[in-house]
């Protein structure tokens, strides 16, 4: 596929660039190019090119979102969770479920945008199946009410996941399952939260589920954008929101 010149730079040096650790700097340059406003086909290929330094360059950034929301998601299964299936959404490289092992979970189906972040994934051997979904564009097309919990980690930003998704996340969990969905809070990414709350206080209205934890972390991860930067501030905070799905909501009622 042919870039602009722009976005051209930024992705030849994503894909050039196969340092084992890149500089704070350079990592924040990557994750800017996929900020500006570029097509689908742009994105993917953005994921693509980016899987096989994610997991050295989200270390770098100091990322903590997969342990934060691993932690709480564990934190209201206390029992029982070598027996329960885990939807991981946008499942990238595998780090969540890499996480929730810890935990002692062992089942995971992950779905995800791009292929070679699922490659990546594939690798960890903690998933039983993977599938490619651009969500937002094409419908999620797993069984109804199949999972104990769903999980969305450094996804759910301006420009990855729509808050559209949402609900079709909550119509995967089994009734009294638990949805764990994690948003950063920096000054770029303030309005894709006041969308997601929205949607999430919505949904708790119609009765699709109950809230059963917010946590905030300020130290989430450090700041990539100049304007959080210019705030004084060397990281940006984020929050992880647990919500029970009703037990009695019926899908398609
Ligand atoms: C920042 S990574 C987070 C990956 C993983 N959850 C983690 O915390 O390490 C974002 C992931 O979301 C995926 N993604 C972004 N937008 C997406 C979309 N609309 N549909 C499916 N996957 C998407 C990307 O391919 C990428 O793997």
């Amino acid at each position: 596929m042919q870039m602009t010149s722009e976005l051209g730079d930024a992705f030849a040096t994503v894909s050039e660039m196969s340092t084992p650790s890149r500089s704070l700097s350079e990592v924040r340059k990557v994750i800017l190019s996929a900020h500006t406003p570029i097509s689908v086909e742009e994105k993917v290929q953005f994921y693509d090119n980016w899987a096989l330094d994610y997991e050295q360059d989200v270390d770098v950034l100091e990322y903590r979102a997969p342990r934060l929301a691993a932690d709480c998601l564990a934190s209201v299964i206390p029992t029982d969770r070598a027996s329960q299936l885990i939807l991981d959404v946008a499942c990238g490289t595998g780090l969540v479920a890499a996480e929730l092992s810890r935990h002692g979970f062992r089942f995971f189906h992950g779905v995800d945008g791009s292929e070679q972040m699922m490659e990546l994934a594939r690798q960890k051997n903690l998933y039983q199946e993977l599938k490619k979904c651009m969500l937002g564009q094409e419908p999620l097309l797993l069984p109804a009410e199949q999972y104990d919990a769903v999980i969305i980690v450094g996804a759910l930003s301006e420009g990855q996941v729509p808050c559209s998704v949402v609900p079709e996340i909550c119509c995967m969990t089994k009734p009294g399952g638990i949805i764990c969905l994690t948003t950063r809070c920096n000054a770029s990414n303030l309005q894709y939260k006041a969308h997601l709350d929205e949607v999430l206080r919505e949904m708790e209205h119609k009765g699709l589920w109950e809230q059963v934890k917010v946590l905030e972390v300020a130290d989430w991860e450090k700041t990539t954008s100049e304007h959080d930067a210019t705030l004084g501030s060397e990281f940006i905070s984020g929050v992880v929101y647990l919500y029970r799905k009703s037990s009695e909501y019926q899908e398609h009622s």
